[in-house]
Protein backbone atom coordinates (compact mmCIF):
# COMPACT_ATOMS: atom_id res chain seq x y z
CA UNK A 1 0.00 0.00 0.00
CA UNK A 2 1.29 3.36 -1.13
CA UNK A 3 2.50 5.33 2.06
CA UNK A 4 0.45 8.57 3.08
CA UNK A 5 3.96 9.77 4.91
CA UNK A 6 4.51 12.67 2.14
CA UNK A 7 1.31 13.98 1.84
CA UNK A 8 -0.14 16.89 3.49
CA UNK A 9 -3.93 17.48 4.41
CA UNK A 10 -5.61 20.79 2.84
CA UNK A 11 -8.11 22.29 4.81
CA UNK A 12 -11.26 23.78 3.10
CA UNK A 13 -12.37 27.73 4.29
CA UNK A 14 -15.97 26.14 4.51
CA UNK A 15 -16.88 24.60 7.42
CA UNK A 16 -19.47 22.29 8.47
CA UNK A 17 -21.56 24.66 10.01
CA UNK A 18 -21.61 26.89 7.20
CA UNK A 19 -22.67 23.90 4.96
CA UNK A 20 -25.35 22.68 7.57
CA UNK A 21 -26.52 26.86 7.63
CA UNK A 22 -26.88 26.77 3.68
CA UNK A 23 -28.58 23.17 3.88
CA UNK A 24 -31.27 23.83 7.12
CA UNK A 25 -30.19 20.89 8.57
CA UNK A 26 -27.12 18.94 10.04
CA UNK A 27 -25.23 15.94 8.23
CA UNK A 28 -24.78 12.21 9.43
CA UNK A 29 -24.26 9.01 8.16
CA UNK A 30 -27.21 5.89 9.03
CA UNK A 31 -25.66 2.79 8.11
CA UNK A 32 -28.40 0.38 8.09
CA UNK A 33 -26.56 -3.74 8.55
CA UNK A 34 -28.68 -6.71 8.35
CA UNK A 35 -28.86 -9.64 6.27
CA UNK A 36 -29.64 -10.10 2.48
CA UNK A 37 -33.12 -9.43 1.89
CA UNK A 38 -33.83 -7.94 5.22
CA UNK A 39 -35.20 -4.76 3.56
CA UNK A 40 -32.03 -2.27 4.11
CA UNK A 41 -32.58 -0.92 0.59
CA UNK A 42 -36.31 -0.56 1.02
CA UNK A 43 -36.16 1.20 3.64
CA UNK A 44 -32.81 3.26 2.96
CA UNK A 45 -34.77 4.69 -0.35
CA UNK A 46 -37.98 5.30 1.18
CA UNK A 47 -36.38 7.35 3.80
CA UNK A 48 -34.92 9.18 1.57
CA UNK A 49 -37.71 9.87 -0.27
CA UNK A 50 -39.16 10.94 2.96
CA UNK A 51 -36.12 13.57 3.44
CA UNK A 52 -35.95 14.52 -0.19
CA UNK A 53 -39.80 15.58 0.02
CA UNK A 54 -38.86 17.73 3.00
CA UNK A 55 -35.86 19.81 0.94
CA UNK A 56 -33.06 17.91 2.51
CA UNK A 57 -29.79 16.81 0.99
CA UNK A 58 -30.23 13.18 1.40
CA UNK A 59 -28.06 10.69 -0.65
CA UNK A 60 -28.11 6.64 -0.43
CA UNK A 61 -24.96 4.48 -1.02
CA UNK A 62 -26.30 0.90 -1.51
CA UNK A 63 -24.50 -2.44 -1.74
CA UNK A 64 -25.15 -3.54 -5.01
CA UNK A 65 -25.05 -0.17 -6.77
CA UNK A 66 -21.58 0.52 -5.47
CA UNK A 67 -20.47 -3.24 -6.26
CA UNK A 68 -21.19 -1.99 -9.65
CA UNK A 69 -18.62 0.85 -9.87
CA UNK A 70 -16.43 2.02 -7.09
CA UNK A 71 -16.37 -1.89 -6.04
CA UNK A 72 -16.12 -3.73 -8.80
CA UNK A 73 -13.24 -4.98 -7.99
CA UNK A 74 -14.43 -6.72 -5.16
CA UNK A 75 -15.80 -9.97 -3.50
CA UNK A 76 -16.93 -11.32 -0.66
CA UNK A 77 -14.24 -12.95 1.40
CA UNK A 78 -13.70 -11.15 4.80
CA UNK A 79 -11.00 -9.30 3.06
CA UNK A 80 -12.73 -7.77 -0.02
CA UNK A 81 -15.55 -7.24 2.61
CA UNK A 82 -14.07 -4.98 4.51
CA UNK A 83 -12.33 -2.97 2.40
CA UNK A 84 -15.82 -2.87 0.62
CA UNK A 85 -17.05 -1.77 3.78
CA UNK A 86 -13.56 0.68 4.42
CA UNK A 87 -14.01 2.56 1.16
CA UNK A 88 -17.57 3.44 1.73
CA UNK A 89 -16.88 4.68 5.32
CA UNK A 90 -14.53 7.11 3.68
CA UNK A 91 -17.36 8.13 0.80
CA UNK A 92 -20.18 8.36 3.40
CA UNK A 93 -17.48 10.64 5.93
CA UNK A 94 -16.61 12.56 2.85
CA UNK A 95 -20.28 13.53 2.18
CA UNK A 96 -21.07 13.89 5.56
CA UNK A 97 -18.53 16.39 5.56
CA UNK A 98 -19.93 17.93 2.16
CA UNK A 99 -23.18 18.40 4.58
CA UNK A 100 -25.42 15.25 3.15
CA UNK A 101 -27.30 12.64 4.98
CA UNK A 102 -26.12 10.05 3.90
CA UNK A 103 -27.85 6.67 3.87
CA UNK A 104 -25.22 3.33 3.80
CA UNK A 105 -26.89 0.01 3.01
CA UNK A 106 -25.23 -2.69 3.23
CA UNK A 107 -24.98 -6.09 5.22
CA UNK A 108 -21.67 -5.03 6.36
CA UNK A 109 -21.65 -8.71 8.70
CA UNK A 110 -18.41 -8.21 10.86
CA UNK A 111 -18.84 -6.28 13.73
CA UNK A 112 -14.91 -4.93 13.52
CA UNK A 113 -15.47 -3.77 10.60
CA UNK A 114 -18.69 -1.77 11.72
CA UNK A 115 -16.53 -0.92 14.18
CA UNK A 116 -14.02 0.69 12.13
CA UNK A 117 -16.24 2.39 9.97
CA UNK A 118 -17.85 4.11 13.66
CA UNK A 119 -14.12 5.10 14.39
CA UNK A 120 -14.38 7.00 11.15
CA UNK A 121 -16.55 9.29 12.83
CA UNK A 122 -16.89 11.75 15.84
CA UNK A 123 -20.38 9.68 17.35
CA UNK A 124 -23.19 11.89 16.87
CA UNK A 125 -22.48 11.97 13.25
CA UNK A 126 -23.07 7.46 12.75
CA UNK A 127 -26.38 6.19 13.79
CA UNK A 128 -26.13 2.58 13.13
CA UNK A 129 -29.22 0.93 12.12
CA UNK A 130 -29.63 -2.54 12.83
CA UNK A 131 -32.44 -3.93 9.95
CA UNK A 132 -33.62 -7.20 11.91
CA UNK A 133 -34.92 -10.18 9.90
CA UNK A 134 -34.63 -13.69 10.93
CA UNK A 135 -32.86 -15.61 8.12
CA UNK A 136 -36.25 -17.68 7.46
CA UNK A 137 -38.13 -14.50 6.72
CA UNK A 138 -35.25 -13.66 4.57
CA UNK A 139 -35.01 -16.83 2.60
CA UNK A 140 -38.57 -16.66 2.60
CA UNK A 141 -38.96 -13.49 0.72
CA UNK A 142 -35.19 -14.43 -1.30
CA UNK A 143 -36.06 -11.61 -3.95
CA UNK A 144 -33.39 -12.25 -6.28
CA UNK A 145 -33.33 -15.63 -5.54
CA UNK A 146 -29.87 -15.58 -4.15
CA UNK A 147 -30.90 -17.79 -0.86
CA UNK A 148 -31.83 -20.57 -3.67
CA UNK A 149 -28.57 -20.15 -5.66
CA UNK A 150 -26.56 -19.83 -2.30
CA UNK A 151 -28.33 -23.11 -0.85
CA UNK A 152 -27.96 -25.21 -4.25
CA UNK A 153 -23.44 -24.09 -4.24
CA UNK A 154 -23.99 -22.05 -7.19
CA UNK A 155 -22.89 -18.52 -4.56
CA UNK A 156 -20.28 -19.15 -1.97
CA UNK A 157 -19.39 -17.29 0.98
CA UNK A 158 -23.48 -16.08 0.95
CA UNK A 159 -24.34 -14.04 4.01
CA UNK A 160 -26.30 -16.64 6.67
CA UNK A 161 -25.85 -19.10 4.52
CA UNK A 162 -21.87 -20.02 4.22
CA UNK A 163 -21.13 -17.04 5.72
CA UNK A 164 -21.47 -15.70 9.63
CA UNK A 165 -23.27 -12.46 10.47
CA UNK A 166 -22.72 -10.93 13.50
CA UNK A 167 -25.75 -9.10 15.20
CA UNK A 168 -25.06 -5.44 16.12
CA UNK A 169 -24.33 -5.61 20.52
CA UNK A 170 -25.35 -1.97 20.40
CA UNK A 171 -27.11 -0.60 17.56
CA UNK A 172 -29.03 3.11 17.98
CA UNK A 173 -31.80 1.88 16.36
CA UNK A 174 -33.77 -1.83 15.54
CA UNK A 175 -36.01 -1.63 12.43
CA UNK A 176 -37.43 -5.20 12.77
CA UNK A 177 -38.80 -5.71 9.29
CA UNK A 178 -41.16 -8.78 10.06
CA UNK A 179 -43.15 -6.52 12.43
CA UNK A 180 -42.70 -2.88 11.02
CA UNK A 181 -44.41 -1.72 7.30
CA UNK A 182 -42.00 -0.03 5.65
CA UNK A 183 -44.09 3.54 6.61
CA UNK A 184 -44.13 2.56 9.89
CA UNK A 185 -40.04 2.23 10.26
CA UNK A 186 -40.00 5.77 8.41
CA UNK A 187 -42.07 7.18 10.55
CA UNK A 188 -39.47 5.82 13.33
CA UNK A 189 -36.03 6.64 11.55
CA UNK A 190 -37.70 10.71 10.88
CA UNK A 191 -38.84 10.48 14.92
CA UNK A 192 -35.49 9.45 15.37
CA UNK A 193 -33.58 12.37 13.55
CA UNK A 194 -35.82 14.94 14.55
CA UNK A 195 -35.14 13.73 18.28
CA UNK A 196 -31.14 14.26 17.46
CA UNK A 197 -32.01 17.65 16.33
CA UNK A 198 -30.09 16.24 12.97
CA UNK A 199 -33.23 17.74 10.56
CA UNK A 200 -32.85 21.19 11.48
S1 LIG B 1 -21.00 -6.69 2.34
O1 LIG B 1 -21.06 -7.98 3.05
O2 LIG B 1 -21.42 -5.57 3.21
O3 LIG B 1 -19.67 -6.45 1.77
O4 LIG B 1 -22.06 -6.82 1.15
P1 LIG B 1 -22.73 -5.63 0.29
O5 LIG B 1 -21.69 -4.75 -0.32
O6 LIG B 1 -23.81 -4.99 1.07
O7 LIG B 1 -23.35 -6.44 -0.93
C1 LIG B 1 -24.41 -7.33 -0.71
C2 LIG B 1 -25.19 -7.60 -1.99
O8 LIG B 1 -24.42 -8.38 -2.88
C3 LIG B 1 -25.21 -9.47 -3.40
N1 LIG B 1 -24.43 -10.67 -3.10
C4 LIG B 1 -24.11 -11.21 -1.91
N2 LIG B 1 -24.49 -10.90 -0.63
C5 LIG B 1 -23.97 -11.66 0.38
N3 LIG B 1 -23.13 -12.70 0.20
C6 LIG B 1 -22.74 -13.03 -1.05
N4 LIG B 1 -21.88 -14.05 -1.23
C7 LIG B 1 -23.23 -12.27 -2.16
N5 LIG B 1 -23.05 -12.34 -3.51
C8 LIG B 1 -23.77 -11.38 -4.06
C9 LIG B 1 -26.59 -9.36 -2.80
O9 LIG B 1 -27.42 -8.86 -3.81
C10 LIG B 1 -26.46 -8.34 -1.67
O10 LIG B 1 -27.48 -7.36 -1.69
P2 LIG B 1 -28.61 -7.24 -0.56
O11 LIG B 1 -29.27 -5.93 -0.88
O12 LIG B 1 -27.97 -7.24 0.79
O13 LIG B 1 -29.53 -8.39 -0.79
Amino acid sequence: MQSASHLTWQSSTLNRQERAMRNGHQSCTLWFTGLSGAGKSTLAFALEQELFARGKAVYVLDGDNIRHGLNRDLGFSPEDRRENIRRIGEVSKLLVDAGIIVLSAFISPHEEDREMVRNFFAPEDFVEVYVKCSLAECERRDPKGLYKKARSGQIPNFTGVSAGYDIPRSPALVMDTEELSVEESVKLLIEYLEGQGLLN
